[in-house]
């Protein structure tokens, strides 16, 4: 709220709409402060809001521009004494795209913001996602991520599971928490447990309703959904060895985590794979009063060097997860991820999350793009649809809307690609090529402070810091984890010390 309001009171200092274009080198200016220290705050307001008073050449605008000055201090020294302002602070993403759109027509954005009462860039958080890899750091504690697949097996063959299915889950959850993916390895653990017997049938067996040499349809029976998506996953690459592409759709599934373990299971054996998956339904079509969406994910990773283009985000502006860590954390959530029915945003996480579990509309989380179409929400709203087709139309599944309803419940639909570069000529001349290609891309100039990365560069450095010193688990998923190998008289310690 606070940088807001110092935007308005810079922008007072400009009364014409013709004005915003000078306005917005010390609206910039102001965002910029964020990385350096108050007392250089001082000095370069003082500096640019006196320019201001001189070129103005009044009395009165030189008081204004004094008096904002004081208030716009205060405000920043008095955030910064907080800490909510560091070193690496930049610009939070509702800003930046107010920005951009200020750059094309400045009046236009403030008129067509008052006219549909939106709030493009209230933001009280800046820059989210630096400042939870900062607070995530120092929070949380490592552990040995052989050591965690192994308690994974015993609780998994505890609630009846073979060993290998024990581990095949434990694979899929590590791989998230090896890779960064903080929000759908063993953080899910408790969701898995809170559905076993109910949601999750442990003696569902999976069956083959349709094979063809390129295609299969599966009904999951209710299977674990890591089990049902790696069993297709590998239908899809035998398929794809034999034709060149294989395809496969799995209903009445359970939720299987990260999306992008599916499409790397295909590029660790130089395919390209692609997994998407509809899930509960907690997303609102734009501008629609009720969830009909999932986050409906879609990961594609195609092989490259030094690592894999690693593709794996929901279509939906977060995943739920996110929502979820951010209410464990009792963090406020930043900018436009969940609204209410009024199509207005929620910033207490927990509120947001205690609404959106009601699951009566209360609040929606809005696809990528955001809430208006000035944002773009029409696009990730049409990528979630591109989500129900290939998942649950095709495979004669449930779509979100219907995934949770029925007895036993309809359950969740996926679907799974794997196609072999060499339909396309010789795949190690592709690999080379896409491989100089991105690193083209991650040579680009960036913006001060940024660096240009390309999609599946965050993950493999994870991996390679968490190989190397451990996965950091949040000590609320540490706790959960022990009560459920505690409820099935499983050994935690060792693996949760
Ligand atoms: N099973 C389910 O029901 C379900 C539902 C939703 C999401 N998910 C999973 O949740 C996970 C997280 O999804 P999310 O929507 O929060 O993803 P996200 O917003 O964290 O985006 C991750 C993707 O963006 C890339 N990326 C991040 N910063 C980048 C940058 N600066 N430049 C270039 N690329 C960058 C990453 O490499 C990755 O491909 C995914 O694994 C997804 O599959 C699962």
């Amino acid at each position: 709220m606070e940088v807001r309001r110092m935007e308005v009171a810079i922008l007072s200092l400009f009364p014409r709409l013709s004005d915003l274009r000078r306005a917005q080198p010390v609206t910039a200016a102001v965002i910029s402060l964020g990385r350096a220290r108050p007392h250089l705050y001082h000095f370069y307001f003082s500096a640019i809001l006196r320019r201001a008073a001189s070129a103005t050449r009044g009395n009165h605008v030189s008081c204004a521009v004094h008096l904002s000055y004081h208030l716009i201090y205060q405000l920043i020294y008095q955030r910064w004494r907080a800490g909510m302002i560091g070193e690496n602070q930049a610009v939070p993403p509702s800003r930046r795209s107010r920005e951009a759109m200020m750059n094309q027509s400045g009046t236009e954005v403030l008129e067509r913001e008052a006219e549909a009462g939106e709030t493009v860039g209230a933001s009280s958080a800046l820059d989210p996602f630096a400042m939870e890899a900062a607070e995530s750091a120092e929070a949380r504690r490592r552990y040995d991520p052989a050591k965690l697949r192994e308690l994974v097996a015993d609780i998994m063959v505890a609630w009846g599971y073979t060993r290998a299915e024990g581990y095949t889950v434990a694979d899929v959850l590590g791989f998230a928490d090896l890779h960064g993916i903080d929000s759908h390895g063993l953080q899910r653990f408790q969701l898995y447990a809170s559905q076993m017997g109910n949601k999750i049938d442990p003696h569902g067996k999976a069956e083959i309703l349709l094979d063809t040499p390129v295609s299969r349809i599966i009904d999951g029976h209710r299977r674990m959904g890591q089990l049902n998506g790696v069993d297709a996953m590998n239908a899809c690459i035998e398929k794809a060895r034999t034709t060149g592409i294989g395809i496969a759709s799995v209903r009445r599934s359970c939720h299987y985590g990260a999306a992008g373990y599916y499409a790397s299971m295909a590029a660790k054996q130089g395919l390209i794979g692609i997994s998407m998956t509809n899930t509960e339904p907690i997303v609102l079509p734009l501008y629609a009063r009720q969830i009909f969406l999932g986050t409906n994910p879609i990961a594609v990773a195609i092989p490259a060097d030094p690592h894999p283009f690693f593709f794996d985000a929901s279509t939906s502006v977060v995943a739920y997860g996110k929502v979820e860590l951010y209410a464990k954390q009792g963090k406020e959530l930043p900018g436009t991820w969940v609204v209410d029915p009024e199509n207005r945003p929620l910033t207490d996480s927990a509120d947001a999350l205690a609404r959106l579990l009601r699951y009566n509309n209360e609040a929606g989380i809005v696809p990528v793009g955001g809430n208006t179409e000035y944002t773009g929400g029409h696009k990730g709203y049409g990528f979630s649809m591109l989500v129900e087709f290939f998942t649950a139309i095709v495979s004669g599944g449930a779509t979100t809307d219907r995934t949770a309803q029925g007895d036993p419940v309809n359950g969740i639909c996926h679907a799974f690609m794997a196609i072999d570069p060499k339909i396309y000529g010789d795949p190690e001349a592709v690999k080379a090529r896409f491989s100089e290609y991105l690193d083209e891309v991650r040579a680009l100039p960036a913006v001060p402070g940024r660096k240009v990365l390309v999609h599946g560069d965050k993950e493999a450095a994870a991996l390679s810091d968490r190989e190397a010193s451990g996965v950091p688990l949040y000590h609320k998923t540490v706790s959960e984890l022990r009560a459920i190998a505690d409820g099935l008289g499983v050994d935690w310690r060792g693996a949760l010390d």
